[in-house]
């Protein structure tokens, strides 16, 4: 009886292995999107994706598994193809032509952004741009991605941090803003209605508890990242 159980979670654990090595071969990934559309914000979350075919209305079926265009040898996860995924799972649509030339999707819109002459979207890593599409980038656990819908005259891409991510009522928050690709910080972006200083920052005090979740805008920047600060009762 004794061996018997012993043998069960012995195959229970080696299930458990097999399937730990599956999911380190890429086959899946999870990672941190986010989506800054014209006016608002379309996304911004984990998402798990892996390589699989895309359907656009512009562009028809293609896969996108990071073998686009010779990138890399074996099928994996990538940024498109985590879009698509965030996109089934939001409800909100996209769309792309193909270009058979590079064998991928340039996007033309997602939610109600639409590209133009002069606003398009732009894919980042980070806060730096990637110089190949979305169906040849691969993604890893724990990437920062961003998709932007930009103009000709976007400067920079706002990040938005704190010092503490709870307080409690009357006690003082610091929250700076920066140029996420320079890590400088960035005066006049609003945040909560109050205006950053010359160090990108604003000090906030709320008069209530709650969950309060924050993010900085500015004229000519791309809406910072989301942050939550946990304000506690006395
Ligand atoms: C933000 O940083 C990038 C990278 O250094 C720089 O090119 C850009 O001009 C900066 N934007 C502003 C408004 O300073």
């Amino acid at each position: 009886m004794r061996l018997f159980l012993i043998t069960n979670w012995a195959l229970v654990y080696l299930g458990f292995l097999y399937l730990s090595a599956a999911a380190d071969h890429g086959s899946s990934a999870t990672i941190n999107l986010r989506i800054e559309g014209e006016t608002s914000t379309i996304f911004e979350g984990r998402i798990k994706t892996k390589g699989h075919k895309v359907t656009t209305a512009l562009g028809g079926t293609h896969k996108c598994d990071g073998t686009n265009d010779g990138k890399y040898p074996t099928a994996g996860p990538t940024l498109t193809g985590a879009l698509d995924d965030a996109a089934h799972l939001e409800g909100f649509t996209w769309d792309g032509q193909w270009f058979s030339s590079f064998e991928d999707y340039f996007i033309t819109r997602i939610g109600g952004s639409q590209n133009t002459a002069s606003k398009f979207w732009g894919l980042l890593k980070g806060y730096e741009f990637i110089d190949v599409g979305g169906c040849q980038e691969r993604v890893s656990n724990g990437d920062q991605f961003l998709i932007a819908y930009e103009a000709l005259d976007t400067q920079q891409y706002l990040r938005l941090s704190s010092a503490s991510y709870s307080t409690k009522v009357g006690e003082p928050v610091i929250i700076t803003v920066t140029n996420g690709t320079a890590q400088t910080p960035v005066e006049g972006a609003t945040v909560n209605g109050q205006m950053t200083d010359a160090d990108g920052k604003v000090t906030l005090t709320f008069t209530s508890g709650g969950l309060r979740q924050l993010k900085a805008e500015k004229l000519n920047a791309i809406r910072s990242n989301a942050i939550a600060i946990f304000v506690g009762g006395y």
